[in-house]
């Protein structure tokens, strides 16, 4: 696959991370990129300058330790607000600006943003416009196929930001009246990505090697992005991309690899977000990592019922040693 190439930035791999509220925080963010993300986009950010004087907006603003290119995703509804976020943003750090236009939360600061946006198309460029002549970065979108099935404008949408400027897209194979039901459509994705020139990332529903395969041979698109696939895998993207270079599948990972893979990401958490809440975000991962691999309810429920990072880290740590091991849970080695 030829590396996108978004304004000066050659991505080390086609195959990114989307964009999670609550799940890609820095530290999720730095684990895919280890593991081979060639994007990692912050959780969406306000673009309502007045409420980033919050722990959640700061932390979600800080790109300490980041790999480049660090994108930011703002989400809002006003042109001047979105382009004074965006300044502010790249003044902090970031490399490219992401536009949400994908998230289907029904209001934003109690006005249209996100997906919801795209049944105002004219608003649509305004936004865009705004944002690319405000910085010196690249300006990236997210998308849906459209409004509803029966109004599937993404095509619109994404030749509006191919005409602002933008310069690359991804485009979530559901319509914002989908929510995340059903299966992801991606014949819509393959119509946007024919008819336009910009780089674009088919998004939804991929969440093994042969389902990445299988979406870029459909869509025709420059590369995918991947979601809740990475939640509890983030070695999905060395998997991913190993299977895209050599047509081979990843031996599967040595148990004591899993173990090292999740102690260094709770640690990061604490560290993060400090002990309280870094063991409850730490709890979501873990019900992550635990969740495709049945017989091991009675560990996860203990893990993610426990109160300080001593205590969780002791509990995983000990479980690896003997009772997973000795158990001898093959399917546990092999997926965990
Ligand atoms: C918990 C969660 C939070 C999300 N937050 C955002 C967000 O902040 N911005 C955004 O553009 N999309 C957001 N999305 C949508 C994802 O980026 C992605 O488009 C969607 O999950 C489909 O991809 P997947 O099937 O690979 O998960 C979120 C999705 C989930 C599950």
């Amino acid at each position: 696959m030829t590396p996108i190439k978004i304004g000066s930035h050659a991505l080390s791999s086609n195959v990114v991370l989307a964009p999670m509220a609550g799940v890609t925080d820095r530290a999720f963010r730095r684990l895919c990129r280890r593991f081979g993300a060639g994007l990692a986009a912050s959780e969406m950010l306000t673009a309502d300058v007045r409420l980033w004087d919050t722990p959640k907006s700061r932390r979600r603003m800080d790109h300490t330790d980041e790999p480049s290119p660090r994108v930011v995703q703002i989400a809002g509804y006003d042109p001047a607000m979105m382009a004074d976020a965006a300044r502010r943003n790249v003044d902090a750090g970031a490399e490219i600006i992401d536009i949400n236009m994908g998230c289907p939360a029904k209001k934003v600061c109690n006005r249209l943003a996100g997906s919801a946006l795209m049944q105002d198309e004219a608003l649509v460029a305004r936004i865009l416009r705004s944002v690319v002549c405000a910085v010196p970065v690249p300006v990236t979108l997210k998308t849906r196929t459209g409004w509803n099935r029966d109004n599937k404008n993404g095509l619109a949408v994404a030749k509006i930001a191919e005409d602002s400027g933008d310069q690359a897209l991804a485009i979530h194979g559901r319509t914002r009246a989908d929510m995340y039901q059903g299966e992801a459509e991606h014949r819509t994705v393959a119509e946007i990505k024919s008819r336009v020139r910009i780089p674009v990332f088919a998004n939804g529903d991929i969440d093994s090697p042969e389902r990445a395969r299988r979406v870029l041979e459909q869509t025709g698109c420059d590369g995918i992005m991947i979601g809740r696939g990475a939640q509890g895998r983030p070695w999905i993207f060395d998997e991913v991309n190993f299977f895209l270079g050599t047509g081979q599948l990843r031996a599967e990972l040595a148990l004591e690899n899993v173990r090292d893979i999740m102690r260094a990401h709770l640690e990061d958490l604490y560290s993060l977000y400090g002990d309280k809440t870094g063991v409850r975000v730490a709890r979501k991962h873990l019900s992550w990592y635990f969740r495709q691999h049945p017989g091991q309810e009675a560990l996860r429920n203990r893990l993610v019922t426990t109160e300080t990072p001593r205590e969780q880290l002791r509990t995983l740590l000990e479980n690896f040693d003997t009772g997973v091991h000795r158990a001898g849970h093959e399917y546990v080695v092999r997926r965990i």
